[in-house]
């Protein structure tokens, strides 16, 4: 899977040369260039793709990152959602860059994803959503991922382009989605 290309209906908002595929080193370098994050994000989502317990999709745009998720193929991150659902894969760390959000990218993403976890023979697919984040959950809604009241709490820390360090403590609810047979 990993380096392979994958498009899935690209949206009217981008030239069909969009498309989603797996990071591979190439990719990684272009990330860091084109999308730099201080805690090196990018790096290590890649680092949990070779070891194989994920994979890291990115949309492109020609050599543009546009945005990103990871899949967790081991299962949800959270204790309450793992043991609820532990046979589905979870989507974690979606996100579009800040100017491109509202033009299908992150739909593009999640319909890939979708569709490489079918590919693996997987029947269901997760993700996590902050309760005080309804416009992603808004998404998620519309893309049929139904609420299912496991919470999980977490806590993480993370650095914002000024070098200010955050910790951040969310509660999320578990959104469940049934794939094609
Ligand atoms: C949530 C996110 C990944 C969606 O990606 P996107 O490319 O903006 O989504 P799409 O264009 O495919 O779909 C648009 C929908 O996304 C949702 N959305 C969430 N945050 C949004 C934002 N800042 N701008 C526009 N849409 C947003 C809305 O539901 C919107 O639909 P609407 O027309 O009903 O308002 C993206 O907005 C983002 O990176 N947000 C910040 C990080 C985040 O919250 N990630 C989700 C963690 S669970």
């Amino acid at each position: 899977m990993n380096g392979s290309m994958l498009c899935v209906d690209p949206l009217p908002w981008f030239d069909c040369d969009m498309d989603t595929r797996a990071c591979n080193e190439h990719d990684l370098v272009a990330l860091r260039n084109a999308w730099p994050t201080a805690d090196d994000v990018h790096g290590a989502h890649y680092t949990e793709q070779r070891e194989g317990t994920a994979t890291y999709l990115v949309a492109w745009q020609d050599e543009e990152p546009l945005g990103s998720g990871l899949i967790q193929w081991h299962g949800p991150i959270g204790m309450n959602a793992r043991a609820a659902f532990p046979d589905s894969v979870e989507v974690n760390h979606l996100q579009v860059r800040p100017e491109l959000r509202g033009r299908g990218v992150g739909t593009v993403l999640l319909k890939a994803a979708e569709q490489l976890a079918e590919n693996r023979g997987y029947k269901l697919i997760a993700v996590g959503v902050a309760l005080d984040n309804p416009d992603a959950t808004r998404l998620y809604r519309r893309l049929g991922y139904t609420p299912t009241g496991v919470i999980d709490v977490c806590a993480y820390d993370w650095t914002d382009d000024d070098g200010q360090q955050h910790h951040e403590i969310e509660t999320d609810q578990l959104l469940i989605k049934r794939l094609s047979p």
